[in-house]
């Protein structure tokens, strides 16, 4: 059975179909955008035949053609966890050396396209998978951090959690706390799903009334955009993904509260180069977005962006809170879910 499988698996890739991280080069022009619908749809049905069961010898999935198999079958979220945590560091000449923060970009941009006003967007569905969402501007190479889990994917078939978690685990990985995360996210259809409509991410450029616009809608208050936007203590930008580009602190694979101390102890000057407006500390190496000034600049948001600066604690505390939340905003869990069914982070 095992060499059938690896038969199959070898059809698969030689046809060239993916299974979930289908994704058109972000920046594409529009010349391609049909090869993409052709390839997102040809990989959605794959992705959609395999959650009926027909690839599931190879792929391990839970038993779907018993019920009393698939009743005993019980999902083990510590094992997804390891996967993930595997995939982490696997490629030293990828950026800063860690996959960590791009996983924690994907698991915040599947999550903020959530409206409160109408309950539409959220991390339910996993809707990146497909245009026009994979290929908006605010998700640019995402689809590195897509087709990094891809392989998880396929050795856990069942999950449908997979991005938020990759998310969860990141921060934790890096030395963030620990983040309250629970399953009940389902993978839809095409037909199943309605396009969102672009510009509910928000833009770098911006000011303090885009930033409560867009972080509002989702149903957060200053304290909780404050401790989210903490999170740019991670990673870097990419002047091929964003336009922008650099890190914000000098140590983008560690969770801390360097973001903070950054912002509010160097000097920041507007960066004199052809790219979009952002700014610079004197060294040229550390960066800020314009959205990341106003929280300085906004008499609202400094208090918080001072008390994260000072006290490490408060930022782990509340970033745990508000990035759990984020992460379910619009999950339409089941009455009797675990309240918060993480999976024991590793020591
Ligand atoms: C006003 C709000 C925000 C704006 C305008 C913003 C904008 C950006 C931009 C332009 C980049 C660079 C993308 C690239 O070129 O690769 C970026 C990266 C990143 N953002 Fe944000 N962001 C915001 C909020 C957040 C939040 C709420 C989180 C998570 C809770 C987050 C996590 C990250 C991470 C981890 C990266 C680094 C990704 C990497 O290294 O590949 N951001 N953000």
């Amino acid at each position: 059975m095992f060499a059938s499988a690896a038969r199959r698996l070898a059809t698969v890739a030689a046809t060239g179909v993916r299974t979930y991280a289908s994704e058109a080069g972000a920046k594409k022009g529009g010349s391609s955008l049909p090869l993409f619908l052709g390839l997102a749809g040809a990989g959605a049905g794959l992705y959609f035949a395999k959650e009926r069961g027909m690839l599931d010898d190879i792929l391990g999935a839970p038993p779907t053609g018993s019920p009393a198999a698939a009743a005993a079958f019980k999902p083990d979220y510590n094992a997804v966890r390891s996967a993930i945590e595997d995939l982490l560091d696997t490629n030293p000449d990828y950026d800063d050396g860690s996959y960590g923060p791009v996983l924690v970009r994907l698991a915040w941009h599947t999550s903020g396209t959530y409206d409160k006003n109408t309950n539409t967007g959220g991390s339910n569905g996993a809707t990146m998978r497909f245009a026009p969402e994979a290929n908006w501007g605010a998700n640019a190479g995402l689809s590195v951090a897509r087709d990094l889990l891809e392989p998880v994917k396929q050795k856990f078939p069942w999950i449908s959690d997979l991005w938020t978690l990759a998310g969860a685990v990141a921060v934790e990985a890096m030395g963030g706390p620990h983040i309250p995360w629970r399953p009940g996210r389902s993978d839809y259809a095409p037909e199943q799903f309605v396009a969102l409509p672009d510009g509910r991410l928000p833009d770098g450029d911006k000011n303090a009334k885009h930033i409560r616009d867009i972080f509002g809608r989702m149903g957060f208050n200053d304290q909780e955009v404050v401790a989210l936007i903490g999170a740019h203590t991670l990673g870097r930008c990419h002047s091929d993904r964003s336009g922008f580009e650099g890190p914000w602190t000098n140590a983008p694979t560690t969770f801390s509260n360097l973001f903070f101390k950054e912002l509010t102890e160097n000097k920041w000057h507007k960066k004199k180069w052809n790219g979009p407006l952002q700014y610079e500390d004197k060294s040229g190496q550390l960066m800020m977005l314009n959205t990341d000034m106003y929280l300085l600049w906004d008499k609202k948001f400094k208090p918080y962006v001072q008390q994260y600066a000072k006290d490490e604690e408060a930022f782990f505390r509340d970033f745990a809170a508000a990035f759990g939340k984020l992460l379910e905003l619009g999950v339409p869990f089941k009455e009797d879910a675990p309240a918060a069914a993480s999976p024991t982070p590793k020591q």
